[in-house]
């Protein structure tokens, strides 16, 4: 299935995947708490500014007419003591941020490598279904949240929170009640509106980051395909695709702003609302004299603060539902448990002889279609098996069992007589070769290429593989060797040389099983016949199973097993399956006369 399911996640997983995101933050607990002590200092600072404003304003009221100098003095004490609050609440407010900094970047490289590894866990069937782009995006997107809530959460509601109660309770001590009652009713409407609304609205933004995963996966998988697309003409259908998914995607983009909008105007007018009925009672006392002209001040000042962050807070909430969104798909990911796991007990596979042993193997992808149906044979330690069969078969299967890609459904997969699925899958992959049917290589150089498998080697063990693979004619007349890069997936370069590299890498690699999976199909007949011999050269010391379409490949095999329909029909060397007349010989002939023709030509 392409793209990802979004279902709207609850509040109880959001608490789940907060507490989950705090055990990031933990580690540098030390760090948190500082940054949090500077934030209060910062708040305390700026709700004391008011204070000072409103003593600024009394004393310059005063109609003290003898001691002006004294006015003066006072008056401008206060205001550098205002000016020193305001220094220092953005003091450590940058204090704050800073120490914060490391806690934030370090929690996303460790979530974010975190995903990584995970999704390399994951089963080969995952990979198969999911589409890069859109991993990869959520990918990005689910660390950058991570950031996002914790700055929301830490730094702008629970500060909120703090001033808000800080406001509430000089209103309370210093006005009375009427004043507390409004600001809290205010208070209370604003967030209570703010959340069912920008609830409701979080429909859009969930549709848009479907659609925006849908195009992007599209996106990239068309760039993937470019070949592909080019040779069908393809293009306007890649493309009309992809603008499909951005139109809807634009669409739910203006109907998430005007909603937005919408929610604005009530935000505002709320405060509006809020602050009218306040300073109106303000007014009154100051007219009656229950408070001074400084009061009024200090209660404009303080509640034009509040509301400043509450109207932040409409934001806030909206940014901090956005990426929880976000976070819940990278946590459901990390939650995907691996259908392919090492047992508890699982123990390191070392090789003694190299023996491989598939025991009435049963196996299929889909639980609907059989694709082996009771496979049983031994590869003794040195020898080589080859499996020939119809396009199909299961031959490859073979090698992904071995790999433990899969596991089988009955029967069971050894190694020197232990389980595939009982040893740790690093030390049976150690311990495994294989030249695939379909190469794929990193964007990198030949040299890198080839050293991949295995980090240790030399540049003179990787030119001898090279030899091995007869790759050092073509690699000489580079004009850049071993340092010419391949293009993405080795596009660059030919089949043959794919497969040669595949074979020079497993060389390097120098495992005790290898499985050639059809690995000279791509090859003409005199480079298969130099690489056969250094494919023998190397395969002597290691036990091998080949898969081959091209019979003549496989003549000097120990068995040659015919698969057909999930089941080993025919079993034998050449010469007895050649006298048994059965399906390998009816094949051979075919071939033959093929390759007479071919010679003809
Ligand atoms: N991941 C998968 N999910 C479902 N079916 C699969 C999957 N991989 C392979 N198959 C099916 O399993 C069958 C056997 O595949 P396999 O690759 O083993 O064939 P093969 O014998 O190697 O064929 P060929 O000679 O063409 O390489 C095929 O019919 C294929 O469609
Ligand atoms: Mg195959």
């Amino acid at each position: 299935m392409a793209g990802r399911v979004e279902a709207p996640h609850s509040n109880r997983r959001d608490l789940s995947n907060l507490r989950k995101l705090s055990t990031y933050l933990w580690e540098y607990r030390g760090r948190v708490l500082i940054a949090l002590g500077c934030l209060m200092i910062s708040k305390l600072a700026i709700v004391a500014v008011p204070l000072v404003l409103k003593r600024i304003v009394n004393t310059l009221d005063q109609d003290n007419t003898t001691a002006g100098d004294q006015v003066l003095l006072v008056g401008l004490g206060l205001v550098a003591a205002y000016g020193l609050l305001r220094l220092t609440s953005s003091l450590f407010k940058e204090f704050r941020d800073s120490l914060f900094a490391r806690v934030r970047y370090r929690a996303m490289h460790k979530l974010s490598t975190q995903v990584l590894t995970h999704l390399h866990n994951l089963s080969l069937s995952f990979h198969l279904e999911r589409r890069t782009g859109s991993i990869s995006k959520d990918l990005s997107r689910g660390t950058n949240s991570l950031s996002s809530i914790v700055n929301l959460l830490v730094f702008n509601i629970v500060p909120t929170a703090a001033e808000f109660l800080l406001v509430a309770g000089i209103l309370l001590g210093g006005y009375g009640w009427q004043y507390t009652l409004v600001v809290f009713v205010t208070v209370t409407l604003y967030i209570g509106f703010t959340l069912l609304f920008s609830g409701w609205r979080m429909q859009f933004r969930h549709e848009m980051n479907r659609l925006d995963s849908l195009a992007n996966g599209r996106a990239v998988d068309s760039l993937l395909n470019y070949e592909t697309v080019k040779y069908f003409n393809n293009e306007q259908r890649e493309v009309s695709l992809y603008e499909e998914h951005m139109r809807g995607w634009g669409d739910a983009g203006v109907r998430s702003q005007v909603t937005m909008s919408t929610l604005n105007f009530g935000q505002a007018a709320l405060v509006a609302i809020g602050v009218t009925i306040i300073m109106m009672l303000a007014v009154r006392d100051v007219t009656t004299h229950v408070i001074t002209l400084g009061d009024i001040v200090l209660i404009n000042a303080l509640m034009l603060q509040l509301f400043v962050p509450l109207n932040v807070l409409g934001v806030v909430y909206r940014g901090l539902q956005y990426a929880l969104a976000d976070m819940d798909l990278v946590l459901k990911l990390l939650e995907q448990a691996p259908e392919i796991q090492d047992k508890p007990n699982a123990v390191n596979l070392t090789i003694e002889q190299a023996r491989i042993e598939f025991r009435d193997v049963e196996f299929a992808y889909l639980p609907e279609r059989p694709i082996l149906k009771g496979i049983s044979f031994s590869v003794e330690p040195g020898s080589k098996v080859a499996v020939v069969g119809p396009s199909g078969a299961g031959k490859s299967t073979l090698s992904r069992l071995l790999f433990r890609f899969y596991d089988v459904n009955k029967g069971g997969v050894l190694i020197d007589g232990v389980d595939v699925r009982d040893c740790t899958q690093a030390s049976l992959r150690a311990v495994l070769g294989v030249v695939p049917q379909d190469t794929v290589m990193f964007n990198e150089s030949i040299r890198y290429n080839l050293a991949y498998a295995n980090a240790d080697a030399t540049d003179e063990r990787v030119a001898d593989a090279a030899r091995r693979a007869n790759l050092e004619a073509f690699i000489a007349d580079l004009p850049e060797g071993y340092d010419t890069v391949v293009g993405e997936r080795g596009l660059k370069l030919s089949g043959g040389e794919k497969q040669r590299m595949a074979i020079a890498r497993v060389v390097v690699k120098d495992p005790p099983i290898i499985i050639f999976d059809e690995a000279t199909s791509s090859l003409d007949t005199r480079s298969e016949q130099a690489i056969l011999e250094g494919m023998n050269a190397v395969a002597r010391r290691a036990t091998s199973l080949v898969i081959a379409h091209r019979l003549s490949t496989v003549v000097d095999a120990d068995q040659i097993l015919v698969l057909d329909q999930g089941l080993i029909v025919e079993r034998g060397t050449h010469e007895e399956l050649l006298a048994a007349a059965g399906l390998y010989a009816d094949l051979w002939q075919l071939q033959l006369g093929g390759e007479e023709s071919e010679n003809q030509v």
